[in-house]
This record gives C-alpha cells, sequence and structure tokens, in this order.
C-alpha cells in the first residue's frame, strides 16, 4: 500500500498532525522532497515537537526514511535528534534512513540564498536556508552528496573541485568568499558525516522491498502545491517539486504502485513569503484568522498572510495531484466570523474564471466572486464527532465538499491527534 500525501495550498496546511496521526497504520514514512525550509509542529500530550527534517512520523514505530530528492542540513538534522533524544525519543539507524544520494546543503548554500535575496529588487521572500542553491548544484552537478559527506577525503576533494567556482559566485553577489575557506565548518561536517554514516542507506530499495512484501508506506510531501516549482506560482515557489508525482520520481516508486493520494487543505489559506494570494485579506478578519490559528512559520516566525478558502487554487490541486481524499483542517479557526466567504471563481478582464489563469501575474491581477456562508459563534476544539458540529459548520464542510467534489477523509479542529475525526 503505498499512500502520498501533500499540502494542497502553499504549504502550512497542517501536514505533519495528519501524518502523525496517520503513521500508527503505516510501516514507513518518507520524505520525498524539500529540506530544512519546511516545518512542522506534532503536539502530542499538549507537549509540541517543532521539526524540520525529521518525518512527522519520528513519534511514532514506523520506520522514517529521507529520500534522495530531498536536501539535507546535516547541522540542523543533527539538533533535532539531539532535541529528540532530550525528550527520550532515540533516532538511530535502525529508526531512521539517509539515501546515499541525498543533497547536503552547505554553509555556502545558506550565504548565497541570503545574498541572491538580499539583491533581488522583486523578492522571493525564501526561507534563507540555501534550499535554492543546493538544488542549483543538484541539477549542475556539483553537489555534495550524503555518501561524500561522511567520507572525509571523499569531502575534502569535492570541495577542493567546487572550491573556486562558489568563491567566484560569491564575490559576484557582493559577498565574502572566505567561508569557502573555513576551516570550523569543514571540520564541523567531518563530524556531521561520521554521525549520519551508520544512517546511509538506499531509500528505493527499501521502499520496492517493502511495498512487495505487502507493507505500508506513507510518502509525506512538504510545502505545498502552489509552491512546486514547476506547477506553482514562478518565481515565487520554492525550488522542488511538491506534487504527487514528485514523490514517485523522488522516491524511485514507479506510479503504478500508487493507491492513494491525500492532499491536505485548511478550511482557509495562507501563504508566507510574496506571490500572488487572491483572497488576501489585509484587514481585521485576517488578523483575527491569524492570531486564531497561530499563522506564524515555523522555520521563520514570519506572519503568514491569511485569506479565505479559494476553490480555483483548490480545484487545480485536484488536478495536479490526482487526490483521492481530502483532509480539511483548522476549522476550529473560522468560529465567531460572520460571514466566512468562499472564492467560488474569479473575474479577470471581464471575464469569470473557474479555474486559475497559468500565468502568475493573470492570478496576481484575478479578483474573487465569493460566495458566503453563515459563520457560528461555538468553540469546535472539544468536538470529537462531525454530528456534535454547529449546522453552520457542517453546511460549509458540505458546501467545500460538494464544489471540490473529492471526499473529506478526515476534519480536524485541533493541533492535537485527539481532535481530528472522520466525515
Ligand atoms: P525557499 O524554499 O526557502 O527557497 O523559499 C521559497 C518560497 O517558499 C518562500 O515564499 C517561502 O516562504 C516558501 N516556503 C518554503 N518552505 C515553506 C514551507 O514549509 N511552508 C510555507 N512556505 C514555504
Amino acid at each position: 500500500m503505498f499512500t502520498i500525501i501533500t499540502g494542497s495550498q502553499f504549504g502550512d496546511e497542517g501536514k505533519g498532525k495528519i501524518v502523525d496521526l496517520m503513521t500508527k497504520d503505516y510501516d514507513m514514512i518518507v520524505r520525498f522532497q524539500g529540506g530544512d525550509n519546511a516545518g512542522h509542529t506534532v503536539v502530542v500530550n499538549g507537549k509540541k515537537y517543532k521539526l524540520h527534517l525529521t518525518p512527522s512520523g519520528v513519534l511514532q514505530d514506523a520506520r522514517l526514511l529521507i529520500g534522495p530528492g530531498t536536501v539535507v542540513n546535516p547541522q540542523t538534522l543533527s539538533q533535532e535528534f539531539d532535541m529528540l533524544s532530550d525528550n527520550g525519543i532515540n533516532v538511530d539507524e535502525h529508526k531512521l534512513g539517509i539515501d546515499a544520494k541525498t543533497s547536503i546543503i552547505m554553509p555556502y548554500h545558506v550565504e548565497l540564498d541570503g545574498l541572491r535575496e538580499s539583491a533581488r529588487t522583486d523578492k522571493i521572500g525564501t526561507t534563507k536556508r540555501g534550499i535554492g542553491y543546493a538544488y542549483i548544484d543538484k541539477v549542475a552537478r556539483d553537489e555534495i552528496q550524503m555518501a561524500d559527506l561522511a567520507s572525509e577525503e571523499q569531502l575534502r576533494n569535492r570541495l577542493n573541485e567546487i572550491r573556486p567556482m562558489k568563491e567566484a559566485q560569491i564575490k559576484e553577489l557582493n559577498g565574502n568568499p572566505s567561508i569557502m575557506k573555513d576551516e570550523t565548518w569543514i571540520k564541523t561536517y567531518c563530524d556531521l558525516g561520521r554521525r549520519f554514516a551508520p544512517y546511509i542507506t538506499d531509500v528505493s530499495f527499501e521502499v520496492n522491498n517493502a511495498l512487495d512484501k505487502g507493507k505500508k508506506i506513507l510518502a509525506e510531501g512538504a510545502q505545498g502545491t502552489y509552491l512546486d516549482v514547476i506547477h506553482g506560482t514562478s518565481k515565487f515557489v520554492t525550488s522542488s517539486s511538491c506534487i504527487a508525482g514528485s514523490a514517485c520520481a523522488n522516491l524511485g516508486v514507479g506510479p503504478t504502485r500508487v493507491d492513494q493520494v491525500i492532499g491536505i487543505v485548511k478550511a482557509y489559506i495562507t501563504r508566507v513569503g510574496e506571490g500572488p494570494l487572491p483572497t488576501e485579506l489585509k484587514d481585521s478578519t485576517g488578523d483575527l484568522i491569524r492570531q486564531a490559528g497561530g499563522e506564524f512559520g515555523t522555520t521563520t516566525g514570519r506572519p503568514r498572510r491569511c485569506g479565505w478558502f479559494d476553490l480555483p487554487l483548490a480545484k487545480k490541486a485536484v488536478a495536479l495531484n490526482g487526490y483521492t481524499d481530502l483532509v480539511l483542517t483548522k476549522m476550529d479557526v473560522l468560529s465567531s466570523i460572520h460571514p466566512i466567504r468562499i472564492c467560488v471563481a474569479y473575474e479577470l478582464d471581464g471575464k469569470k474564471l473557474d479555474y486559475p489563469p497559468e500565468s502568475t501575474s493573470d492570478l496576481a491581477r484575478c479578483i474573487p466572486v465569493y460566495k458566503d456562508m453563515a459563520g457560528w459563534d461555538e468553540d469546535l476544539t472539544g468536538i470529537r464527532n462531525v454530528n456534535d458540529l454547529p449546522d453552520e459548520a457542517l453546511a460549509y464542510i458540505e458546501k467545500l465538499r460538494s464544489l471540490i467534489n473529492v471526499p473529506f477523509k478526515y476534519i480536524s479542529v485541533g493541533p492535537d491527534r485527539e481532535q481530528t475525526f472522520t466525515n
């Protein structure tokens, strides 16, 4: 059984919580793209765990894998393992594997990301984690892979080979190229290489082998559909492919093996960083949603931009990912908002559009067409059964379900595992 979970909006839909919840039914949880630009908060018994690289299933029994399509900052991973160990959760090589071909985020990638973002007049608002530059090196075949990191000799040879080119790139962006010869981080990276050497594995082999034995695998996406480097709102996107098909390509699993594709969709929409967000609320309702939903970035702490549910974007996300099921999250956040609006279409140059225009600049000019729904005042966080929801909340869920035309597998009314029920 092979299930893929992706975010259907701009990331931060609550994937971490849902993966954590579903892990008990799976044997393996696999990350297939992105790096520590992602952040997921998992809450168990009131305790919050903020993770960036470790797959969300770490708090359960499944085997965890980090696939070769991800970009790993070993310093972040090491800090996460230490934090988890301080909380009594031991992440050893039996628990987690990292593919030998995984790209490593190097300090010069972080440096270049920061320099490039500062130099842009029209900013992307990256997380400044070096993600884009690590992926550039992968495509340019100048990356350091996990297997290189694990061997000091190989790491130093690779660094010697690419050093002149990196120095030139840093200089061109008015940075200080001395970072390329700084032994402090090179020694730290050699130590990290030794620490992670036992974790090295062949992810494609492990996943295919497990599927052959009838095991259950969950591929966990990071970011969200509209941050996809190919199909997202470019240039305001991340540097990896975040849609479901990317799981197959990045993990080396054939598309014929996919059984289920689950999309996580928030009851409203948020975006962090720049780029179009047609239903953005720049008023007190937007502030209310941000505060009630705790809509501040897990990685950067930036306030997230908040807006009404956007149906055209949801429809395209269903097409891009081929969702078989959806999970609706953060319904509790909409309590006490009257009315609640759903963007059912856009208006662009006098025409009505049911589907987003392909060009990002056209999307930025779209004016939402809304359908208003009655709100409710009840607090939903204590509800554990769909039938106990207020009539207005039920009507809102039913409206979304019928408009999107994909079943809701779960409804979520809070961050804890218990605050989730089937529809
Ligand atoms: P980068 O991935 O750091 O290069 O950032 C590119 C864009 O993706 C920026 O707008 C970021 O704010 C956004 N982004 C990256 N990771 C996440 C995430 O996990 N959640 C939401 N937005 C993200």
